[in-house]
Formats: C-alpha cells, structure tokens, sequence
C-alpha cells in the first residue's frame, strides 16, 4: 500500500511540476514572440522611410510613397498589441517605462500611424511639398517615441 501511494504522489508532483514547467515556458515563448513580432513590424517601418525618403531625395515620383507610407500606417496600428506586461525582458530594447505608461506610448504609436496616413493621401494626391514635409513629421514620431522608451 505504502509504496503506491508514494508512487501517486511522486507522479503527483511530477504532473504538477511538468505543468508548472509548461506554463513559465509558454509565457517565456509568447514573450519571445511578441519581441520578435514587433521588432518585425519596426523592419517594416524602417524600410518603408527609406523607401519615402529616397523619393523626397529624387523629388518624386509622389505615387512610390504611397504602399511604403500606408505599410507604415498598417503595421503601427498593430503593433502595440506586441507590447504584452512582461516583456520588457529578453532581447529586446523597450524600455520598463512602456508599461508603467502605456496611455502615452500608445498616443505615440497612433501619432505614427496618422502622420503615415497623411503622407499617404500627400503622396495619392501627388503632392511632393507635402509629402516631403510628411516624411519630416512621420520621422518626428520615431524620434519622440525611441528618445522616451528604447534603449540605445
Ligand atoms: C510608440 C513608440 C515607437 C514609435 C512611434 C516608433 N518606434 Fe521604433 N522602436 C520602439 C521600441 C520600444 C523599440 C525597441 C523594440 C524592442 O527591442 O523590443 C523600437 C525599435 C525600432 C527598431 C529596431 C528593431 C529591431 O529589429 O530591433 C527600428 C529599426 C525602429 N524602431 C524604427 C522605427 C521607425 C523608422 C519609426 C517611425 C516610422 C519608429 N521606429 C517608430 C518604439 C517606437
């Protein structure tokens, strides 16, 4: 009798372990991959801006900032839901400050987002002066947010 209920609760504890194990590397993952999300949606804002920016550089074609402007306005819209509590740990540069300010860092996301959209409807409305001046303000927003909550 004795031994099996030593062998009930040894398998006890070893479920309970197992699914306590699973539990911390599951969040360990899903923190993994939010870092990885949204450092794939700032590539993608990266890329973008150099795209906008070598048409402010050959003074046009307006219509070549369109996809990259609205790919910017896209990706930002989504990209504070990969900004999960907790993930301020791992590889990655955000800063704790985030989520102790998560209103202000989210306006700063949205900023982003509409300084895009409105160079995307400059650059469908084929105005350069606009676009250009766009491409300063939508640069503006990456500063303001990186200089508050990236790490350098
Ligand atoms: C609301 C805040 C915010 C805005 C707006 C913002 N960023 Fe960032 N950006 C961050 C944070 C935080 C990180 C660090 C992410 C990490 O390491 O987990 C980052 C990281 C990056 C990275 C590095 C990604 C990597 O692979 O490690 C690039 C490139 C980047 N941002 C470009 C931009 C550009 C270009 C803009 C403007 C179009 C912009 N960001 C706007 C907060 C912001």
């Amino acid at each position: 009798m004795a031994i099996w209920r030593k062998a009930a609760l040894a398998a006890a504890i070893c479920g309970t372990l197992a699914a306590f194990g699973g539990l911390v590397g599951s969040d360990a993952f899903a923190q993994a991959d939010a870092i990885k999300a949204r450092k794939d949606g700032f590539q993608v804002f990266r890329v973008s801006m150099g795209a906008i920016k070598k048409v402010v550089d050959d003074n046009g074609p307006a219509a070549n900032a369109v996809a990259p402007a609205q790919a910017i306005a896209g990706t930002a819209a989504k990209q504070v839901a990969h900004f999960p509590a907790g993930s301020d740990k791992g590889e990655t540069k955000a800063k704790a400050e985030i989520w102790a300010n998560m209103a202000d860092f989210t306006a700063k996301m949205k900023a982003a987002e509409d300084a895009a959209t409105a160079l995307a409807s400059a650059a469908q409305a084929g105005n350069m002066d606009a676009v250009k001046a766009g491409f300063g303000a939508l640069g503006g927003t990456c500063g303001a947010c990186h200089r508050a909550y990236r790490n350098d």
